[in-house]
């Protein structure tokens, strides 16, 4: 019992700082109504007067995530207070590569096609096996796990230079260098009632990346939120053979519908620029962030 009610309060002030009152009248100004009449400044300024829940938080699309839910755990919670200030302070330190932040393509041939018949051998090979979830990110993976297929080491190297060539086409070379190559990785099959958390990448190493869908079968679209430099959030739905390239540490991301559906396989490949990033190749994840921030 004791356990719980100090994580409740953590993470009110964690992920909710304004939840207490921030002004000696908000008593009085919530007795004559203004919770109602002027919610956007009382809910965060006044919370406690509003009786706003403390228990629900909202992420930058406007999902509201139950924080109590009965898939959450106490590292879930950590991981989404984190993530919000992650998300807060990260993407305004990290250059602008294109106009937009993502741009949904093709995966290019013959890599494609290589990509169908690689999973499909997989499968008729039934080397599908489960995967260690990271939790937080990926909610609800204790019940909805992820499972993962090899890649061989021939045709990493194809995704790899592949989706580098694309991406450096869509960024600009000439600025950014040739990308450098920091992780490949698939393929990865997200199950039923999977979503994922808003996040942003590592900008170390996660800076330009691109998710290649390989396969799904679903009942309803499964689409990827991500919200564009234009400061709207973009819904972005692929179909097999698709690619998003997006700009992983700035542009946040997310799949707060869950999944409906059996499968949806996606191969992940991330590169940082190889000019202009030096002063971002040391910085820890979330090492940008402040260590004391306003939500
Ligand atoms: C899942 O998809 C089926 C088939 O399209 C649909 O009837 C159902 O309402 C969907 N469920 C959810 C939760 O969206
Ligand atoms: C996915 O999960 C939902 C909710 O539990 C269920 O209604 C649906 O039938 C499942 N879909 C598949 C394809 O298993």
């Amino acid at each position: 019992m004791r356990t719980t009610a100090v994580v409740a309060l953590a993470l009110c002030v964690t992920a909710n700082p304004r939840c207490a009152n921030q002004h000696p009248e908000c008593d009085n100004w919530a007795k004559q109504g203004e919770c109602v009449k002027n919610p956007s400044y009382m809910d965060k300024s006044c919370a406690a007067a509003c009786g706003v829940d403390c228990t629900k938080a909202k992420d930058c699309f406007g999902f509201e995530i139950d924080l109590y839910g009965d898939e959450m755990t106490d590292h879930d919670r950590d991981t989404f207070a984190n993530n919000l200030r992650i998300n807060q302070h990260q993407p305004p330190t990290v250059p602008q590569f294109t106009e937009l932040g993502h741009k949904l393509v093709r995966i290019p041939e013959p890599l494609r096609s290589r990509l169908f018949q690689h999973r499909q051998l997989m499968l008729d090979r039934d080397l599908l096996r489960r995967e260690g979830c990271t939790r937080g990110y990926l909610n609800n993976c204790g019940r909805h796990p992820t499972l993962t297929m090899p890649l061989d080491r021939d045709l990493t190297r194809e995704i790899n230079r592949a989706t580098a060539s694309v991406l450096e086409d869509w960024i600009g070379r000439e600025k950014w260098g040739s990308l450098v190559h920091t992780s490949t990785y698939g393929i990865r099959r997200y199950t039923n009632g999977s979503t994922l958390q808003a996040h942003v990448d590592v900008v170390a190493t996660h800076a330009v990346s691109a998710i290649l869908n390989v396969g799904q079968d679903v009942d309803s679209d499964w689409p990827l939120q991500i919200m564009g430099h234009d400061g709207t959030a973009h819904s972005v739905v692929m179909a097999p053979g698709d690619m998003v390239l997006y700009e992983s540490a700035k542009a946040i991301h997310a799949r707060m519908i869950p999944l409906n559906g059996t499968s949806y396989d996606n191969v992940f490949v991330h590169f940082r620029p190889s000019k202009g990033w030096e002063r971002f190749v040391d910085v820890p994840n979330g090492g940008v962030v402040a260590d004391h921030v306003e939500l």
